[in-house]
């Protein structure tokens, strides 16, 4: 098998999904590994570090993708890609389809046999390879909105901890699952306020019992969510419903009622976003104002912090890209049934069905 890993083309993003060390471990269970030149310098691996593991550099993106059985990503790749892809090709990578019909017309034309990060399901039912971006995402959320309410920025000035005698910034977390949890150790972290909302009481308990009393647990409902995003200084989006597109939660009635100047970071935007407001940013230009509210909705945060984020990314994805390459892929979908989850597209179906579900096929 020849893997492919061609240089990430999304804006600002600075991930790449195989370091030097996952190189060696898939040249030693047999792979041919072709890498773009200079694919993994924004994470801080050099062309020469490849080569040490075993593996080949092409001058070009057009190379790995013709030569590649199968091409491991981060992103889901661009219309200007579309066009390199070939017919029957093997991709691991991020896709969210639900939020991506264009895409998704793409590698169904191609027939792709897309495999999405995103819908891997570990064997205790988790996502076990949208976990550490999630974590990650959460975490870089609060000092996002932190840096973001700052009055030279256009927000509203305040700070998130307060000092003693002010009063703190009001944190508000729709969706206390991965990202959720991590936003709200963070905002903790700094003495914000801090509310979290979620339909799943097992989060809700777990949260409370953690923090004892410091945060507030919500059951998610719309009166809940109106009495607390009013009050928001910060209102971060983490819902998920898996592969599905994300459920509207916050109307713009509700952002009308947010403070002038308050901030709002939806980490749901991959999956379509969560606020009635919200559409896609790039790092490139991150924010926008409506209603007087600054809306952030990059939808790869984490490549704000590549290193780690790379780590984080490749020591989750490496033993199912080893199982593909020990096992070969048709054996490997057959006998791991969380990997064969994570098949979105297929001989030109979609075979996820909440992406069918969303995407009106
Ligand atoms: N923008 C980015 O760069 C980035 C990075 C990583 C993850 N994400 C995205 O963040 C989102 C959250 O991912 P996660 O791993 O935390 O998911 P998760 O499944 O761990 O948590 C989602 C939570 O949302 C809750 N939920 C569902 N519907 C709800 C509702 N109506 N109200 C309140 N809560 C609700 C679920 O019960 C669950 O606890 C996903 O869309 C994921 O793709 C984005």
């Amino acid at each position: 098998m020849l893997i492919g890993v061609p240089q990430e083309t999304k804006i600002g993003e600075t991930r790449v999904p195989m370091t030097p060390s996952l190189c060696r471990r898939c040249v030693s269970l047999g792979a041919d590994v072709l890498v773009e030149k200079s694919a993994g310098l924004s994470a801080g691996f050099n062309d020469a570090e490849y080569r040490k593991a075993g593996a080949s550099i092409a001058t070009t993106a057009s190379k790995v993708w013709k030569e590649a059985d199968l091409i491991l990503k981060v992103k889901e790749p661009l219309p200007t890609e579309y066009s390199l892809m070939k017919e029957g090709q093997t991709l691991f990578t991020y896709l969210h389809l639900a939020a991506g019909r264009e895409l998704t017309k793409a590698l169904l034309k191609k027939r792709i046999l897309g495999i999405a990060y995103e819908t891997v399901e570990g064997m205790d039912g988790s996502y076990p390879l949208l976990k550490p971006m999630s974590q990650i995402a959460g975490r870089l959320s609060i000092q996002i909105g932190a840096y973001r309410l700052q009055s030279q920025l256009g927000g509203s000035g305040v700070l998130l901890g307060g000092i003693p005698g002010t009063m703190p910034g009001h944190v508000v977390v729709i969706g206390g699952g991965n990202s959720g949890a991590h936003v709200v150790q963070m905002a903790v972290g700094v003495g914000a306020r801090v509310t979290v909302l979620d339909l799943d009481m097992r989060k809700l308990e777990a949260l409370d019992a953690e923090y004892r009393g410091r945060v507030v647990t919500l059951m998610s409902n719309p009166a809940n969510i109106e009495h607390e995003v009013a009050d928001a200084d910060l209102l971060i989006g983490a819902v998920l419903i898996p592969g599905a597109r994300a459920p509207t939660v916050v109307s713009r009635k509700v952002v009308k009622s947010m403070r002038p100047g308050s901030a709002i970071v939806d980490i749901a935007i991959d999956q379509g976003g969560c606020i009635e407001t919200i559409r896609p940013t790039s790092h490139e230009k991150p924010t926008y104002l409506e209603h007087g509210i600054v809306h952030y909705a990059v939808p790869n945060i984490p490549a704000l912090v590549g290193r780690t984020s790379t780590m984080g990314l490749t020591q989750a994805t490496e033993p199912y890209l080893a199982m593909l390459v020990e096992r070969g892929v048709e054996k490997a979908l057959a006998e791991n049934k969380g990997l064969a989850a994570g098949v979105n597209t297929r001989d030109g179906h979609i075979t996820c069905a909440a992406v069918a579900k969303a995407l009106g096929y």
